[in-house]
């Protein structure tokens, strides 16, 4: 079976992926440092697919650790890696951890991963590279524009180290894909998104608000130029994403990509406002939602959402799940989490 690398495997995103991994007959090691999960998601991996994923408590800004890590491990066939911070008002008040955390954890990764035969790697990114975008849906030639913030430009500055290494050695696979807004849960409601604090994101906040944590959600701006005035984004349920890294992963091992580097959108190519959002998830949990119309929230963009020919046609994916699936499916999990607490 092909061994792959996940770091980052216990978070959101990671660990959806570890599940499709291992429900398609791939080995997973796992190396996560528990700064923003636990270790309490490999139990419930395992619950899920009756398979425990290999482990390591890793921190990749340990150097040396990464290295010893890589060298014991050299017949891994791929690394996907979700291992990064991804707090935006956090990165502005600490740019500094924001570029250690996510760009040299990243440098570490590629240069043990030299230790390798296979030497592919897939690079979460975000739709964050495109700002504002000058036409929708936005399509993988759309310009990157200046970050907003430290945390956008780690997502920026590792597409470029991960371009130039390309360039140089061509042993070395990489794609790059650029998530739309991740929402939802597994079936199983045993893993989903976990926010620490109060969530920024949307999804988080109007289930925490249905549940009775929060109070009220705030709409931030009705009054943008969009149909209802509310931002508009393409939310995509995670498991259609983690799918998505499983169809890259074989790309690179099959080696039908043309290029070492590439880049997707992985989006629906669907957008939804903000009130869109708030009317589908009324409907699907049958609870009506507290909230109010508040004022814009600064930074935010009025509307992205993918064009998604590319992932389509070249990758073979697209999203399945609607945004009402995606709606119950979070629904499910905050109940689930909420059960016993
Ligand atoms: C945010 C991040 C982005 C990251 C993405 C994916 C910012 C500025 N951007 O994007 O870098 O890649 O998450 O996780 O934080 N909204 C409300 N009320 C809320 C929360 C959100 O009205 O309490 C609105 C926002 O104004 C926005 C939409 O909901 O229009 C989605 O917000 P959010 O979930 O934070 O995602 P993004 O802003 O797209």
């Amino acid at each position: 079976m092909p061994k792959v690398l996940v770091t980052g495997g216990l978070g959101y995103i990671g660990s959806h992926t570890v599940v499709e991994l291992l429900e398609q007959g791939f080995e997973v090691s796992i190396i996560d440092d528990l700064s923003n999960s636990s270790l309490d998601i490999l139990d419930r991996i395992e619950s899920i697919t009756e398979i425990r994923p290999a482990f390591d408590e890793i921190d990749l800004k340990d150097k040396a650790k990464v290295l010893a890590f890589f060298k014991s491990n050299n017949d891994l066939t791929g690394v996907i890696h979700f291992a990064a911070s991804k707090a935006v008002g956090e990165s502005v008040d600490k740019p500094l951890h924001y570029y250690e955390n996510n760009i040299n954890t990243l440098i570490h990764i590629l240069n043990a991963l030299k230790n390798c035969r296979q030497q592919n790697f897939i690079f979460s990114s975000s739709c964050t590279v495109y700002g504002q975008a000058d036409t929708l849906p936005i399509s993988e030639t759309a310009p990157v524009k200046a970050a907003e913030s430290p945390y956008g430009n780690t997502k920026q500055v590792g597409e470029e180290i991960l371009k130039d290494l390309s360039q140089i050695d061509e042993n070395f696979k990489t794609i790059l894909l650029r998530y739309f807004n991740p929402i939802g849960a597994h079936k199983s409601a045993k893993i989903g998104e976990l926010p620490i604090g109060v969530p920024q994101n949307l999804v988080p906040f109007i289930t925490q608000t249905a549940i009775g944590i929060r109070d009220q959600l705030s709409v931030f701006g009705n009054d943008y130029p969009t149909p209802d005035g509310t931002c508009i984004r393409d939310y995509i349920h995670v498991v259609d994403l983690a799918k998505a890294h499983v169809v890259a992963l074989n790309r690179l091992l099959n080696k039908a990509n043309n290029s070492n580097y590439e880049i997707f959108n992985l989006g629906t190519g669907k957008g939804s406002s903000v009130l869109e959002v708030v009317k589908s998830f009324e409907r699907v949990s049958g609870q009506s939602l507290n909230y109010r119309i508040a004022p814009r929230r600064q930074g935010d963009i009025i509307s992205a959402y993918a064009d998604t020919t590319k992932a389509n046609n070249e990758l073979g994916w697209r999203a399945k799940y609607s945004l009402d699936d995606a709606l119950k499916s979070a629904w499910l999990w905050e109940q689930e989490i909420r059960k016993n607490s």
